[in-house]
Formats: C-alpha cells, sequence, structure tokens
C-alpha cells in the first residue's frame, strides 16, 4: 500500500477538519472534491475573483448529501484579517491556495497581485498561528526558480524571480520560514509546476495554456504559442497535487516540516508536442465544432524557457507517488473538457 493510500484510510477513520482557501478555483475544488469523498469536515474561503460557484455546485454532484453537509462556505478575502481569523477558527489544517495567479497578469498589476499574495499570505499565517493549526501548506509557485539555468529544478537552487508573480511566491517562502524560526509555526510550501485537469478555468486573458487549447480546439477557434513551441514544462495533473498536499499536511516526520517541495510528475514536455496530444484527443472525442489553426507569435514577457521538476524530495521526505502521468492526466481532462465545454 503507498503512503498515501494508507493516509486515505486514516482520514476516513478519523476525520479532521480543514481550511482550504481559494476553495472555488481550480486546485482549491479539486482538494475540497477528495477531503469530502474522504468524509473530512471542510471550511472553504473565497472571494470568487477569479473562481466560481459553479466549481463548488459540480462539487456537490460528486459527493454524497452527508458529505456535502460537512461543507461550509464562507464568502470573503484574505486580504481581510478578521475574515482569516473567522475561517481559521478550529481547523487542523489549512491548505492555502488563494492568490491571483498568471505573470502577465502580475505584470499589468503588481499592486494587486502584491495585495492578495503578499498581504493576504501575511494575514492567514498570522491567523492560522493564532489558531494554532497542527500546519499550514501553502501554494509555492516553480517560478521561484526564475533565471537559475540548472535543470532538472532542485529545490535549494533558486535564481532571481522574473516577474512580480515570481516575487510573490517567493516572499510567501522567505515570511513561512521566518513564521517557522520566530513563532516555533509549522509550514510546507508546495512549489507547483504547471498544475492542469477538470475544472482548470479555460476562459479570460490569464487562462492557462491546458484548458486554453481544449477550448479553442473543441470549437475551432485558432489557438496560439507564445515563441517557437520547443519552450518546456513539466506538467502535473491535478490528482498529483492533490495527493501532495494532503501528505504534506499530514506528514510527521520532522525533517518533513518547514520545507519547500516541489510538485510535478518529473517529465519535460514542449508545447509543440503539447498541442500534439491536446489535438489527437479532441480530433478523437467527435466533440470538435470546427478546424482550428496553430498560431506562432512573440515570446511572452517573464516566462522562463524550460522546466523540469527533480521531485525526489517530495517523493523521500512525503511519500509522493504521482499516479498519473502526463497522458493519463490528460485523458482525463480530456473527458472533462468535452463534457463541459461541448
Ligand atoms: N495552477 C497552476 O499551475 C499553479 C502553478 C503554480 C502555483 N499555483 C498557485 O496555486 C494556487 C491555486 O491556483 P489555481 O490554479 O487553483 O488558481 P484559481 O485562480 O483557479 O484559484 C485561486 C482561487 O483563489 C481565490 N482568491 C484569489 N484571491 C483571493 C482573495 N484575496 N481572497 C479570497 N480568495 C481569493 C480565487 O477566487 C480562486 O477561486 C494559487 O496560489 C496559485 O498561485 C498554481
Amino acid at each position: 500500500m503507498t503512503r498515501y493510500e494508507t493516509l486515505k484510510n486514516n482520514l476516513k477513520i478519523s476525520p479532521s477538519t480543514w481550511l482550504v482557501t481559494g476553495i472555488a478555483g481550480f486546485i482549491g475544488s479539486n482538494l475540497l472534491e477528495t477531503l469530502l469523498k474522504l468524509n473530512q469536515k471542510v471550511t472553504g474561503l473565497d472571494n470568487f475573483s477569479t473562481g466560481y460557484q459553479h466549481n463548488l455546485d459540480e462539487v456537490k454532484t460528486l459527493v454524497t448529501e452527508e458529505q456535502w453537509n460537512n461543507f461550509t462556505f464562507i464568502q470573503g478575502d484574505i486580504r481581510d484579517i478578521d475574515t482569516c481569523h473567522k475561517a481559521c477558527t478550529g481547523a487542523d489544517y489549512v491548505l492555502h491556495q488563494a492568490a491571483l495567479g498568471s505573470v502577465p497578469r502580475s505584470i499589468e498589476d503588481p499592486v494587486l497581485t502584491n495585495e492578495n499574495n503578499i498581504n493576504g499570505f501575511l494575514n492567514m499565517l498570522i491567523a492560522a498561528r493564532d489558531a494554532k493549526v497542527n500546519r499550514f501548506v501553502y501554494a509555492a509557485s516553480s517560478s521561484t526558480y526564475g533565471d537559475h539555468p540548472d535543470l532538472p529544478k532542485q529545490e535549494p537552487h533558486i535564481g532571481n524571480p522574473l516577474s512580480p508573480y515570481a516575487v510573490t511566491k517567493l516572499v510567501n517562502e522567505l515570511y513561512a520560514n521566518v513564521f517557522a524560526r520566530t513563532y516555533n509555526f509549522n509550514t510546507i510550501g508546495l512549489r507547483y509546476f504547471n498544475i492542469f485537469g477538470q475544472r482548470q478555468d479555460p476562459e479570460g486573458a490569464y487562462a492557462a495554456v491546458i484548458p486554453k487549447w481544449f477550448a479553442a480546439l473543441l470549437s475551432g477557434e485558432d489557438s496560439f504559442i507564445n515563441g517557437d513551441g520547443e519552450t518546456s514544462r513539466d506538467f502535473c495533473f491535478i490528482d498529483n497535487c492533490v495527493q501532495v498536499n494532503l501528505l504534506a499536511a499530514t506528514a510527521k516526520s520532522e525533517d518533513a516540516a518547514n520545507q519547500v517541495y516541489n510538485v510535478a510528475f518529473g517529465e519535460r514536455t514542449t508545447l509543440n508536442k503539447l498541442h500534439e496530444l491536446i489535438k489527437n484527443r479532441v480530433d478523437k472525442s467527435g466533440c470538435k465544432k470546427g478546424d482550428s489553426k496553430l498560431i506562432y507569435r512573440d515570446f511572452r514577457a517573464g516566462d522562463v524557457r524550460h522546466s523540469l521538476a527533480d521531485i525526489s524530495k517530495a517523493e523521500n521526505l512525503l511519500g509522493y507517488a504521482p499516479e498519473f502521468s502526463i497522458n493519463s492526466g490528460l485523458d482525463k481532462a480530456a473527458k472533462w473538457y468535452t463534457t463541459n465545454l461541448t
């Protein structure tokens, strides 16, 4: 039995109370689904800035009525410390996902990104510390590697941030580290690489590439590649990300605490290859409404050229064992996008 399977069994036997911030978003709503299916009590906090009620509604259809009754939703903003205090009350674990994502958004509006991702983060740290939660797990980011040239990326070797967004995620790590030293507070940062899967938003200027391409290819609109398409990323399916959140929150070993971990699959895929993988699935789905062109345009400011994670630290210290490759993850994502976008 894997460590994750054992953990799921144990959680079912003795349920805990979890606070998930950013619960109406992509990753938050997937955490909610898994936690409720494991009969956990969940409080969710979201201001619906980039998240949706329909994500919560979908989770409701995927769990039993009894499981859904274990969920309490607070519509509120992490920039308000009182809201953070209220949300943290009674939580055993915090999975802090709320933030404004997207490198281009942060370049356009660095102040807004800073307010949400740094001020909001600090509020959450304070509230979780005061509520004496067992552990504060937070969404860090691979953008923290910045201009460091090494591949694969290993946790101790980071470069200079390349965008305001990357600055905010680095500052999150610095604050978490200082809270561990100063207040003996227990945190774990998860440096997500490109996470994808069900409920990731295909809409808007700041949508991530996988949902955007599913939407474009299904509707017959053109899809765009920034640069020559040989830019590469370590794409990681959402269920792997959920797994590592639960493992991180509950990891008992002292060595595992107050650390940051890469969260990825550990394989590099170019954008050209990714487009082909998505197109093959859309072509086979029988749901396509027209043919779309692939258009190459300029490289985007703030983007790193290649990204690939060394995931051995999470494997060794947390027992992380990703269950989905990019191919099996894309199969599941394709099923969801063809059902929900057509
Ligand atoms: N998806 C990825 O590939 C990826 C990669 C690296 C890091 N991350 C980080 O993971 C976390 C979750 O990302 P996601 O992809 O699910 O994005 P998302 O936009 O789908 O979810 C973020 C959620 O946070 C909420 N939120 C934002 N600001 C808030 C505020 N001030 N108060 C309350 N709620 C607020 C939004 O409404 C949304 O529901 C973020 O911290 C993001 O920076 C994601």
